[in-house]
């Protein structure tokens, strides 16, 4: 069974203000491979797209770009953020896609995929791809630091501690990102699949969009659900720490948060026998 997390508007509107797009690492490791597989540029889906910030990102490549999420209160907070005209919204769940058979030339999914009743996800990727069509499947990992000055040990410290509060409401969903997508990556079912585990992506943000993003995370989500208060003076705490650490009383002083990331990159194309 599919696990039903992000559904609350309050989530989403989290989301939408706080969720950064794929960055150029990983832009670049999709984007070279579609290239490299030549495949058509008609349709993309992009599954368990939330806010959409990751759908946006193929309108330019593709001539019509869905994103899909079993969220009605995401698809909500993605149709009012600025899109263009090739770009759209629906609500469906990943494993019932409305869409004909052979009729989608990419499906992707970033740090989604693992909240997925995986078997159902993908017999619905190899109905609805094309013959050339191409499925990537992209996840944060729990590999993250934060960079600033000469302090990063002191600040990545602070944020693991405050990670680590998080552990009791981690989903068992995220053991398959905790092993970089290995079970996910096997029940792929093509032929011509890779996966690339070690795409680092720097993003600059201010310690006010750092705090945001950590309230995005599911886990957190969950602990505040529980201990209302409890969470939010955590991250009080959290803000005040790496103010301190910095140097700094402006939450619009900026750092860097890097990020490990996982990618699957896969063709439905048969390997030419050699
Ligand atoms: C961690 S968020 C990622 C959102 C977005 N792709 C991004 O990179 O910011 C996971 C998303 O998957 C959606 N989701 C979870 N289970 C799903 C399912 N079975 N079918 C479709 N979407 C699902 C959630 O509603 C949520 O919006």
């Amino acid at each position: 069974m599919a696990e039903r997390l992000f559904e609350g508007q309050d989530h989403a509107r989290v989301y939408q203000k706080y969720r950064f797009p794929p960055q150029e690492a990983l832009q670049k490791a999709v984007f070279s491979y579609l290239d490299r597989k030549g495949g058509a540029f008609g349709l993309a889906l992009d599954v368990g797209c939330g806010s959409g910030q990751g759908t946006l990102l193929l309108a330019p490549r593709f001539r019509k770009v869905v994103g899909t999420d079993v969220s009605p209160a995401q698809v909500k907070e993605a149709q009012q953020a600025p899109h263009p005209d090739n770009v759209s919204y629906q609500a469906c769940p990943a494993e019932e896609l409305p869409f004909a058979d052979g009729s989608v030339d990419l499906l992707t999914s970033f740090t989604a995929a693992h909240w997925f009743d995986i078997p159902r996800f993908m017999r619905e990727a190899e109905r609805v791809l094309a013959p050339s069509g191409c499925l990537v499947l992209t996840t944060n990992t729990l590999d993250m630091r934060l960079h600033f000055r000469d302090c990063d040990q002191e600040l990545t410290q602070i944020f693991q501690e405050f990670r680590d509060r998080l552990n009791p409401y981690i989903s068992d969903k995220v053991r398959l990102v905790a092993s970089d997508y290995k079970e996910i990556f096997e029940a792929v079912p093509f032929q011509d699949k890779e996966r690339v585990t070690d795409i680092v992506d720097k993003v600059p943000m201010t310690v006010a969009e750092l705090v945001g993003y950590v309230q995005s995370f599911s886990m957190f989500q969950l602990y505040l659900k529980a201990h209302p208060e409890e969470a939010r003076s955590q991250v009080q705490r959290l803000q005040d720490r790496l103010l301190k650490a910095m140097g700094t009383t402006s939450l619009e002083t900026k750092l860097e948060f890097w990020n490990r990331q996982v990618c699957i990159l896969a063709s439905r194309r048969p390997i030419p026998d050699s």
